[in-house]
């Protein structure tokens, strides 16, 4: 059975369903999530791990192994957390640039400290992701990985597309709303389920607590890999790709460029 809101995505739809997300989200992103991250950091990754029953070190492999990354390409990491995603970059292209940018100073001290044991460079950079201080053209490559469902996409995408060279690409990868009501149902049900297990082993904050029903309602409202893959072509990119998971969607790779004709 399929979804049936999973239609083509217009320009009035996007702005509808990113203006809904909004009025659904708005505190929780500006007062809840926040406080979350500065608890997570120290288990972050094992929580992960834990949460998924270990699927969360198959889905970084798979995301990592979809990008493209040259020597002396310039990558920017946007809402690295704790560098996961940068570290693995540099381990597989020693000889790239990696800028991490969060808004949790707590997330990325543990990200650094993460780098440095792994030997690798990556420079930090503390802001919202909404407004990326970045100029124009600056990157080869743009990576966003379990974070876009805390977004505003209609502000957020557009500030990717602006600071890739032409002709960057764009790597995405989120949990998304599964195409199909079945997977859904069942995977939201896994969804409380890993939440509290997870916030059982390793205890958890009243803003947690707080956003035990927005980890679930924030993927219902969300899109599903094809609606997605609408709003990047909607934003302006090019070359729009998507590889979904094994697990019907659940997870979506999603790589997309910056046209080369917007050379000035
Ligand atoms: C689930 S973690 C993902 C971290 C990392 N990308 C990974 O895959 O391990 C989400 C991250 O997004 C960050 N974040 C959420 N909203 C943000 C915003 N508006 N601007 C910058 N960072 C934000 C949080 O601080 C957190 O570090």
């Amino acid at each position: 059975m399929k979804n049936i809101d999973s239609i083509l995505m217009t320009p009035a739809l996007f702005d509808q369903r990113e203006r809904h997300r909004r009025s659904l989200f708005s505190y929780t992103w500006g007062e809840l999530i926040p406080k979350v991250f500065e608890d997570v950091p120290k288990y972050y990754r094992p929580g992960n791990i834990i949460a998924s029953f270990g699927l969360w070190e198959l889905w970084v492999w798979q995301f990592i192994r979809t990008i493209g990354l040259n020597p002396g390409d310039k990558a920017l990491d946007v809402c690295a957390g704790t560098n996961d995603v940068g570290i693995r970059l540099l381990r597989k292209q020693p000889a790239a640039f990696v800028t991490a940018i969060d808004r949790s100073k707590e997330m990325q001290e543990v990200g650094q400290s993460r780098a440095g044991k792994y030997g690798v460079h990556i420079d930090s950079v503390i802001h919202d992701a909404h407004e990326l201080p970045f100029p124009d053209n600056s990157f080869d490559v743009v990576t966003l990985q379990a974070a876009s469902r805390h977004l505003q996409l209609d502000k957020v995408l557009p500030e990717i597309l602006r600071v890739l060279k032409p002709g960057g690409n764009f790597y995405h990868c989120d949990m998304l709303k599964p195409g199909s009501r079945v997977v859904e149902w069942l995977y939201l049900r896994f969804l409380r389920f890993s939440i509290a297990w997870t916030a059982l082993i390793f205890g958890s904050t009243e803003a947690s607590r707080n956003c035990n029903d927005y980890f679930k309602d924030a993927i219902t409202n969300f899109y599903t890999p094809e609606e997605l893959s609408e709003v990047f072509r909607l934003v302006g990119f090019t070359n729009v790709t998507c590889k979904k998971s094994i697990w019907g969607g659940m997870v979506g790779y999603h790589k997309s460029q910056r046209a080369n004709s917007d050379k000035s």
